[in-house]
């Protein structure tokens, strides 16, 4: 980006183009409207019209909307493209995105399978763009400060993991969601990936899964509850499950949304939806870990400081940064984030299987490739 002269070295404001105004934009609106004269929102594609009133009350009435995605790509006021698309047009938005020569900025879950991941690196890199998945819990204070606690090796040698994901998600008829093929799969596709990215973010990468499925075929065609065992390549077990089609993040006497535990044998440590991060050390720790955590987390545990940011905030503003061309901190590369849809396609085909997979597994295309 050119640089304007000035008293103050002040880059131009990069324009972003959003594909799609559903649900999701209500996390990305407010962190584009928070860095306002870094970034504009230029125009929002969505063909539902029912949907233009909201997008206006969250990105200002003047903001263009045009009703399909394509119709942004010719743009030239737009600069960066940020894809809030059903999973099966994440593949065809941005291969459409990266000949245009737009950077792309794309929500979870990156494509149905690793073939699509694939073409989406390739058309991206071919192209010259930046390709960034909107993994947002990486980007979270609290799920960062747990990376730090981990990263500390104040835990020792780890040996357990244990994540989940619990939600009441009921799809309306016709929702591109209710299909396989629209969301690549099930509940373990679209939203366990959360899971399975933190465990790789925060643990390495998995060896080999075992997954079992449950579909209730009155909400979606896909598993509704997944139960996945990893073993990672570090020798660590870890346990993943989502369920959906439970209330117990309901309520103020509600269980939890997600969690993460996580057991080494100097420690251990979680992250509770709507509690915070905590640690407790073990017998015998490491002197500096007591120093740097304090004593009372010998007794129980103790909360651990957390920036108070969103992950999608954070995610936007560093991809905003990555745009203008400033230091960031993106740790969800496209070429990064393909290992968890691999882990999440693994666990669906030893559910299909009912055999353990070893990863890496071989990509191939979606039944009906786009
Ligand atoms: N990070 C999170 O916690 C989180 C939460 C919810 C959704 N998501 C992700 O966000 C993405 C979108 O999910 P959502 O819940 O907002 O879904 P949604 O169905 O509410 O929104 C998708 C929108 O895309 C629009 N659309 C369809 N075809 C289009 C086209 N050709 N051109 C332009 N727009 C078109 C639809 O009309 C719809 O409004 C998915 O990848 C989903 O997994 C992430």
């Amino acid at each position: 980006m050119p640089e304007e002269a000035g008293t103050q070295t002040r880059k131009e404001t990069v324009r972003i183009g959003i594909l799609g105004g559903g649900g999701i934009l209500g996390a990305h609106a407010p962190a584009f409207m928070k860095l306002k004269g870094r970034c504009s929102v230029a125009a929002v594609a969505e063909p539902d019209t029912g949907r233009h009133g909201r997008i206006r009350e969250l990105l200002g009435q003047e903001v263009e909307i045009v009703s399909d995605y394509r119709d942004i790509l010719g743009m030239s006021e737009v600069d960066a493209v940020d894809i809030l698309l059903p999973h099966f047009l994440h593949l065809p938005a941005t291969l459409a995105a990266a000949e245009a020569g737009k950077p792309v900025l794309v929500e979870k879950v990156m494509a149905r399978n690793i073939e699509e991941c694939d073409r989406m690196i390739a058309a991206c890199e071919e192209a010259g763009v930046s390709l960034t998945v909107c993994h947002d819990r990486r980007y979270h204070g609290q799920w960062m400060a747990l990376k730090e606690v981990v990263d500390s090796g104040c835990l020792g040698c780890i040996f357990y993991w244990k994540l989940d994901h619990n939600q009441n998600v009921l799809f309306p008829p016709g929702s591109w969601a209710r299909s396989r093929d629209g969301l690549g799969g099930g509940a373990i596709m679209s939203c366990l990936t959360h899971q399975i990215d933190a465990l790789r973010w925060y643990g390495g990468e998995v060896a080999s899964v075992s997954c079992m499925t449950q579909v209730l075929p009155e909400r979606m065609e896909g598993e509704t509850v997944g139960i996945v065992a990893a073993r990672m390549r570090s020798g660590a077990l870890a346990q993943l499950a989502i369920n959906w089609f439970t209330r117990s993040n309901a309520g103020p006497d509600s269980l939890w949304y997600e969690m993460v535990q996580v057991c080494g044998d100097r420690g251990e440590a979680y992250y509770m939806y709507g509690r915070g991060t905590f640690l407790m050390l073990h017998d015998a720790p490491d002197r500096a870990a007591v120093e740097r955590w304090g004593e009372a987390a010998l007794k129980g545990f103790v909360p651990v400081q957390c920036g108070g940011w969103s992950g999608h905030e954070r995610c936007i503003s560093e991809w905003v940064k990555s745009l203008r061309g400033e230091d960031d901190c993106i740790v969800t590369s496209g070429r990064e984030a393909r290992g968890t849809v691999e882990v999440a396609e693994a666990a669906a085909r030893s559910a299909e299987t009912g055999c353990s997979v070893s990863l890496p597994i071989a990509p191939a295309p979606w039944k009906d490739p786009i």
